[in-house]
């Protein structure tokens, strides 16, 4: 078993903490492909070529938007034990797989919203169940916004006007992945897998098997292990909210990772739940369209589906000392 080394004035405890934290983050299919290394001065956000998603994520975009998330939970961390998080994003003279580089920027209390957000870390899961019609209130749409814009990136609410359009475009996407081979290999891989597993999505937390009555298509990962009780019935009207970056580089990514995983600590903490769906922003075609219905200038990266739900479990993540890169 490895041990964790002291960094940026922390010990080797406080280190481990944000590593693990870090790796609570989400990421698509659950294959968490990101890994740390830690020096005396600095700690390192890499991607983890061995876990490239490549039918669903060609170009490593969503990989991306994965470390992304886990820079900002270790940003969060850091700041909990009172170090200021300086970021470098793609920094130069690194090697190929270096994505982030955090520095300290000295001794600082911890600011009260992000405490709030270190908090929420452990209870933000996905949740693939139906959500309750209640629905998300203005102000909570607002705090969604900014959170999204304080990482540079911008949130899209959908429109009642514009759901038809973009119903229409998932289904397409979903069939298109549906269609290929190599991606049906790359789900089954991943995904229906034992409750023991320390990595991908085990059956447990695949929520409810998609049907094709299903408004919003939810990727079936219960590996064909579960069916799905008659009384299962998604709600009409789920906030949908296209998570957009101002123009599409590796750099935008990461932001956009950033910023998704603020907004969902923002909703955790106000008591909402989310799922993603992501059949739309990764097949090319529907990718533009949905670029070209958002005005044309954004560059959409992530859907979500937010609202009420009921508290889910959470699925399971590699031991921390396993995503170290020895130093
Ligand atoms: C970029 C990205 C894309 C994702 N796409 C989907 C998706 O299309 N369908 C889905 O059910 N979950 C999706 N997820 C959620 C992951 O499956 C989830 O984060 C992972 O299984 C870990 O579970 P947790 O979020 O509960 O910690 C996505 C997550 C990320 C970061």
């Amino acid at each position: 078993m490895r041990t964790f080394p002291a960094a940026l004035g922390l010990d080797p405890d406080e280190v481990e903490q944000g590593v693990r934290l870090a790796g609570m983050a989400p990421s698509l299919h659950n294959s968490q492909p990101w890994r740390f290394r830690v020096l005396p001065h600095a700690i390192e956000v890499h991607a983890d070529p061995d876990r490239r998603l490549p039918a669903a994520d060609p170009e490593d975009r969503e990989l991306r938007l994965a470390c992304g998330a886990a820079l900002f939970n270790l940003r969060l961390a850091l700041e909990h034990a009172g170090v200021r998080p300086v970021v470098t994003l793609l920094p130069h003279l690194a090697g190929p797989t270096t994505l982030a580089e955090v520095r300290s920027g000295g001794r600082a209390n911890p600011r009260p919203e992000m405490t709030l957000l270190y908090e929420a870390i452990p209870r933000r899961h996905t949740h693939r169940d139906p959500f309750r019609a209640t629905p998300v209130s203005a102000e909570v749409r607002h705090l969604l916004a900014n959170a999204a814009r304080e990482e540079k990136s911008w949130l899209h609410v959908v429109q009642p006007g514009g759901r038809g359009t973009l119903e229409g475009l998932v289904h397409r996407a979903n069939r298109a992945q549906q269609a290929s081979a190599r991606f049906r290999a790359e789900l089954a891989a991943w995904t229906g897998r034992p409750d023991d597993t320390t990595e991908g999505v085990p059956v447990s937390r695949a929520g409810p098997k998609p049907e094709p009555q299903d408004q919003w298509v939810h990727r079936d990962f219960t590996g064909g292990h579960a069916s799905r009780s008659a009384e299962v019935e998604f709600e009409a009207t789920p906030l949908l909210v296209v998570l957009c970056s101002p123009r599409s580089s590796r750099e935008a990514d990461l932001q956009a990772g950033q910023a998704l995983q603020r907004l969902w600590l923002t909703a955790t903490t106000r008591g909402l739940v989310a799922s993603v769906l992501s059949q739309v922003v990764e097949v090319p075609e529907t990718r533009d369209e949905l670029r070209r219905l958002l005005g044309g200038d954004l560059a959409p990266q992530a859907l979500l589906r937010i609202g009420h739900g009921a508290p889910t479990v959470p699925t399971p993540r590699r031991e921390a000392a396993d995503t170290l890169i020895d130093a």
